[in-house]
């Protein structure tokens, strides 16, 4: 399993930029202009472990990880940098399928757009969820959902963030 540990540092270090963490920043570096240039969440980074925790209130609906089936809602295997509404053998809303239409991928913005209110990103959507409102919490379901792959095996969230950011 890759390391885990650039995620939990950069955003606790964004002072650190220039010392001695530019392998780091390389590697992360589109995601940090992302959350530097939206302004959200700069200063606190996300942890897979704690965002485990988190996905307990999705549960009900979605699994993610090994073996993981669509449910009341699609499992969510791979979902960061996926296209919106596509994964297979789920019939998502009306209102979700057009809006999903013209976009590319879920990246940080978008997931936290959609998580603070469902029903504030696409009118009309099945998903009836009352959002996360604690900041710790968002970044630790997102990375969380970042660290499963197509497949839902384990990869490095940092990275997937950063390549979703650049889509
Ligand atoms: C009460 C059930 C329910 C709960 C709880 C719920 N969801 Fe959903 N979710 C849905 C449904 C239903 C959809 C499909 C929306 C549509 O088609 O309008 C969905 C869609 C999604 C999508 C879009 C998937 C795609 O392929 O584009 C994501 C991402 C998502 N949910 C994440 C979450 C996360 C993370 C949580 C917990 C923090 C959560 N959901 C909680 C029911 C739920």
């Amino acid at each position: 399993m890759p390391s885990l540990e650039p995620f939990h540092i950069l955003p606790k270090a964004p002072s650190l930029v220039g010392g001695h963490m530019n392998r780091l920043i390389v590697a992360a570096g589109a995601l940090l202009s992302l959350t530097l240039a939206s302004g959200a969440f700069a200063q606190t980074a996300g942890d897979p472990d704690a965002g485990k925790k988190v996905f307990r209130k999705c549960m009900a609906c979605h699994a993610v990880g090994e073996g993981a089936k669509n449910k009341i809602g699609p499992e969510l295997n791979g979902i960061v940098g996926e296209k919106p509404g596509a994964v297979e053998g789920y019939s998502f809303s009306p209102a979700f399928q057009e809006w999903a239409a013209d976009k590319a991928a879920w990246n940080e913005e978008l997931m936290t757009a959609w998580l603070t209110n469902p029903r504030d990103v696409v009118k009309g959507t099945k998903m009836v969820f009352p959002g996360i409102k604690k900041e710790q919490e968002m970044v630790d379901i997102i990375a969380y959902l970042a660290s499963f792959d197509e497949a839902g095996a384990t990869r490095d969230p940092a990275e997937a963030l950063a390549d979703a950011a650049a889509q």
